[in-house]
């Protein structure tokens, strides 16, 4: 009998940190890697919010709070949400988890029952089949090609639905492929969900901040009201604020659920650290003025990468709405023969190919569960990308 339990043999760890990982290691071992795996941005924390967690620390705010997050900061979160999103909750309305990733898979474990059927619509963010999975439920993967620019048409959604659907998973601007969906898009999904009152829709807002072009960000339960009832929005200080490292996630959804949230909480980790708490709530509080800056920043290394992966033989590339990911298509390459002799067979062979010959580190398609494409995480230097497109686009001429 194995120590380990069954239920990890349902899952995988997450491919993205694998891949950073064999970066830094290839790194150490002295080769000139340069990373398109990460998924934090290369800014560093703002002083203002590192200032506010120092004052923290220094006030004695370094004990236990309430499990589910400080009065204080869901105060700042109920004020983001109706300021960003026109969403009026009150505190026990509200949870505030470690990282965005806690409350997303919190939420799933306080919710799904075994045989309970979750829709994600793939590409999707790694992690959320496996924790559908840890919770007992069934992944419903809804592919969006890239001809839909990946996103899901309502045809789709409409399609995925059963009696046993519990949640519909949604994620804009998403995250391998930086797609957002606009309002009237949105809206054509949520006039479906109005039509199954069973469904439920965990809205994962990670990346709201970060669109470009004059992208106009919505959300499902500000396009539709009656959908408020049965909306968890789940949003988090990582992405925009630069705060990976401080591990503060949040949602802000029905009374029933945020409490069984806080239940499995209570039971397992207790409260996020009192003093990133702090920080998050200076983050949301504070001037906002940084962000134009960074979206400005970020725009343009978009706008770079799109343009110089489009002039790589075999690949193509859309120009995505937001978020720092592009998810280019490297169909064009599968079936061609390396330098060294081995063909192409899949997008896994091709990253692969990408990091042995020319040192360019990116994360597989089928790892986000739609093949044959790689994502690219633009939130390094120009210098880097330059120098990364360069590489890619001298691997894809070698391709034979
Ligand atoms: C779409 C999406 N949701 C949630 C998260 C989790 O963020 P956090 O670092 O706050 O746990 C990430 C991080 O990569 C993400 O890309």
């Amino acid at each position: 009998m194995s120590i380990i339990a069954d239920r990890l043999g349902r899952i995988k760890p997450s491919p993205t940190i694998a891949v950073t990982t064999k970066a830094a290691e290839l790194r150490a071992a002295g080769r000139d890697v340069i990373g398109l795996g990460a998924g934090e941005p290369d800014f560093d924390t703002p002083d203002f919010i590192k200032d506010a967690a120092k004052k923290a620390m220094d006030n004695g705010q370094t004990k236990y709070t309430a499990v589910d997050g400080t009065p204080a900061l869901k105060d700042a979160i109920i004020a983001k949400f109706k300021r960003d999103n026109g969403l009026n909750y009150d505190r026990s309305q509200i949870t505030v988890g470690t990282g965005g990733k806690q409350v997303l898979y919190n939420a799933l474990m306080a919710t799904v029952n075994p045989g309970d059927e979750v829709i994600i619509p793939a590409p999707y963010w790694v992690s959320y089949p496996d924790m559908v999975l840890l919770a007992e439920g069934t992944p419903i993967i809804v592919p969006c090609t890239k001809e839909n620019n990946f996103k899901m048409t309502p045809a789709d959604l409409e399609a995925a639905i059963t009696p046993k659907t519990k949640w519909l998973i949604f994620n804009s601007p998403s995250n391998p492929t930086g797609a957002g969906y606009t309002y009237d898009e949105l809206k054509a999904l949520t006039d479906v969900l109005l039509k199954h009152p069973n469904v439920y829709v965990m809205s994962d807002d990670m990346y709201e901040h970060l669109v470009y072009d004059g992208f106009e960000y919505a959300t499902p339960a500000q396009v539709e009201p009656k959908l408020y009832d049965r909306t968890l929005t789940t949003n988090g200080v990582s992405k925009a604020y630069s705060m990976t490292g401080w591990r503060i996630g949040y949602a802000g959804g029905p009374q029933e659920i945020i409490k069984a949230i806080a239940k499995i909480q209570s039971q397992s980790t207790s409260n996020p650290s009192s003093i990133s708490q702090a920080a998050a709530l200076e983050a949301l509080d504070g001037d906002q003025a940084f962000l134009k800056d960074w979206v400005e920043s970020f725009k343009q290394r978009r706008d770079l990468v799109v343009a110089e992966l489009n002039k790589a033989e075999g690949l193509e590339c859309l120009t995505p709405e937001g978020a720092f990911y592009v998810y280019p298509s490297c169909a064009g390459c599968v079936g061609k023969t390396t330098p060294d002799g081995k063909v192409i067979e899949t997008d896994q062979d091709f990253v692969t190919y990408l990091l042995e010959s020319e040192g360019v580190a990116a994360v597989h398609g089928e790892a986000f569960g739609l093949s044959p494409h790689f994502r690219v995480s633009y939130a390094t230097s120009p210098e880097n990308l330059k120098e990364a497109c360069a590489r890619v686009q001298r691997a894809c001429a070698a391709l034979k």
